[in-house]
């Protein structure tokens, strides 16, 4: 497979089975990156990872320097980019634990930097983005899941909200209304930008709670924290399924 990275989010910011051989710290014209990049092994295949958030997880959503990530990442000669991330589940499928691989996005976000073509002296460019996620990705992903036996929805319209709050009742429905079946606050503008650089992209998102609303009381993070220990265990087996194909 071509030089693979991951992003893991909450949740995941090390990689079990990760054999970790050196770390590269990047400066970018965007500023500093999340954290280090892992340069190592998964499974035996050379892979980069990458904690969305830092190490420790002190960087929330909103703050996250996405163009110095996936500038950095492009550096590094990364090819595919599979982003993991912790959603709250919308539609009834998507109860905690379950793990989805979005094929949409609609982005809520605002005042995030979300182009690397808007800097003075940049061409004008309007990527295509019909289809936010890589599909041969995508389905690399979909096979490796169905290797491991875990059960994953193939599908899914992940709705990208600014945070870091949690959204009320309305804006969730308003979401459903709209087509969402996840939400999660990191997609955006991360998959555009490494669109903007041809970088092939695929998410791998596991639900950590009901969204506002889908369930009686409030949303606490340890109930977030305990459903994604096990959906991240999850992922990590279908992580080490994929580098192989
Ligand atoms: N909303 C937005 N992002 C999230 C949620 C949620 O309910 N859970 C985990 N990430």
């Amino acid at each position: 497979m071509e030089k693979l990275a991951i992003i893991g989010g909450t949740g995941l910011t090390q990689l079990a089975d990760f054999k970790l051989n050196k770390k590269e710290v990047l400066t970018t014209p965007y500023g500093p990156p999340s954290a280090d990049y892992l340069i190592g092994e998964l499974n035996g295949v050379s892979a980069v990872f990458l904690a969305r958030h830092g190490n420790p997880h002190s960087i929330p959503p909103h703050k996250i320097n996405y163009c110095a990530n996936i500038w950095g990442l492009k550096q590094l000669g990364v090819e595919n980019i599979i982003a993991v991330a912790a959603v709250g589940g919308i539609t009834s499928a998507m109860g905690p634990a379950q793990i989805a691989i979005p094929d949409q996005i609609i982005d809520y976000t605002y005042g995030r930097k979300h182009s690397f073509f808007e800097d003075p002296g940049t061409a004008v460019t309007h990527i295509d983005f019909t289809y936010p996620y890589s599909q041969p990705l995508r389905a690399r992903l979909i096979d490796a899941a169905s290797q491991t036996g875990i059960h994953i929805s193939p599908r899914a319209t992940y709705g990208c909200t600014q945070g870091p709050r949690l959204e009320t009742t309305a804006e969730i429905l308003r979401m459903e209304k709209d087509g969402c079946d996840i939400v999660g606050m990191t997609a955006m503008p991360e998959a555009a930008l490494a669109r903007e650089l041809g970088l092939n992209y695929a998410g791998i998102a596991v639900v950590a709670n009901w969204a506002a609303g889908k369930t009686e009381g409030e949303i606490t993070m340890t109930e977030i924290e305990h459903n994604l220990h096990s959906g991240m265990a999850n992922v990590g087996l279908i992580l080490q399924k994929l580098v192989r194909l």
